[in-house]
């Protein structure tokens, strides 16, 4: 199965991806971790894109969509993948039609997380993660069990993105509105597009998720 997550930050495309990881068997393909990871380890991309996603601006599409090209050849996407975070451009849904036809592929579906913008500051500025598992948490919609102690590994150091203050949040969520809401249109007339209540609680759209993809699938077979 292969699916796009789309919505704007702070919409729980990562937070759902992993779920869908789980219960599908499929890898979930996060632009956003593979630029970070770059930044993290200093290479040449990730010098150029630390800028860019510090200002909350998009990452040029050519160097995208090289990413993601290569990404989706490795061998653990044969089962399916889960995209989050791209496409965000027009030019990169074109350009993703084209990877997917070259290997034979198709998308499944295309699902769309709608949220209430004024909420997403108050979800972006309480995200936070586990150092040492990359385990996501939020201070107030998902605590740590035992305060400062990882639910999942035990680790005790826990990191937040340096692009969720609300100055950058506010760029963040202008450059959706204008670079990827156009996108919709795109997968809504080629039939893909599916909405979901991103302001329902976790498990309640995770639920929505999974009834909007035995539609798609059924109807693909
Ligand atoms: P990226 O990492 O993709 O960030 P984003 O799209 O801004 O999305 P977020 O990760 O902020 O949010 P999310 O929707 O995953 O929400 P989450 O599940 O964490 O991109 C970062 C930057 O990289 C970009 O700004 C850009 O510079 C660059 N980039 C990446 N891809 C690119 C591309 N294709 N082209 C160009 N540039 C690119 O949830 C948020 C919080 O809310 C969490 O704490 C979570 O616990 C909580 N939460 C989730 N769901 C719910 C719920 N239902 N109820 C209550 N709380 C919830």
């Amino acid at each position: 199965m292969n699916i796009i997550l789309l919505g704007p930050p702070g919409a729980g495309k990562g937070t759902q991806a992993k779920r869908l990881e789980e219960r599908y068997g499929v890898v979930q393909l996060s632009t956003g971790d593979m630029l970070r990871a770059a930044v993290a380890a200093g290479t040449p991309l990730g010098r150029e894109a630390k800028a860019v996603m510090d200002r909350g601006d998009l990452v040029p599409d050519a160097v995208i969509i090289a990413m993601i090209d290569e990404r989706i050849g490795r061998d653990d996407c044969a089962q399916g993948f889960i995209l989050d975070g791209f496409p965000r451009t027009v030019a990169q849904a074109e350009a993703l039609d084209a990877m997917l036809a070259r290997r034979g592929l198709e998308l499944d579906a295309v699902i769309e997380l709608a949220v209430d913008e004024s909420e997403l500051t108050q979800r972006i500025a309480g995200r936070f993660t586990c150092a040492r598992c990359g385990a996501g948490y939020h201070d107030r919609f998902k605590p740590t069990a035992v305060d400062g102690v990882c639910d999942r590994c035990g680790g005790t150091e826990f990191v937040r993105r340096a692009d969720d203050r609300a100055e950058t949040v506010h760029t963040r969520l202008a450059a959706y509105r204008s670079q990827t809401a156009p996108i919709l249109p795109y997968y809504r007339s080629h039939g893909l597009l599916h909405t979901v209540d991103g302001m329902a609680p976790m498990d309640e759209v995770a639920a929505a998720i999974d009834r909007e993809l035995a539609v798609a699938t059924a109807a693909g077979d």
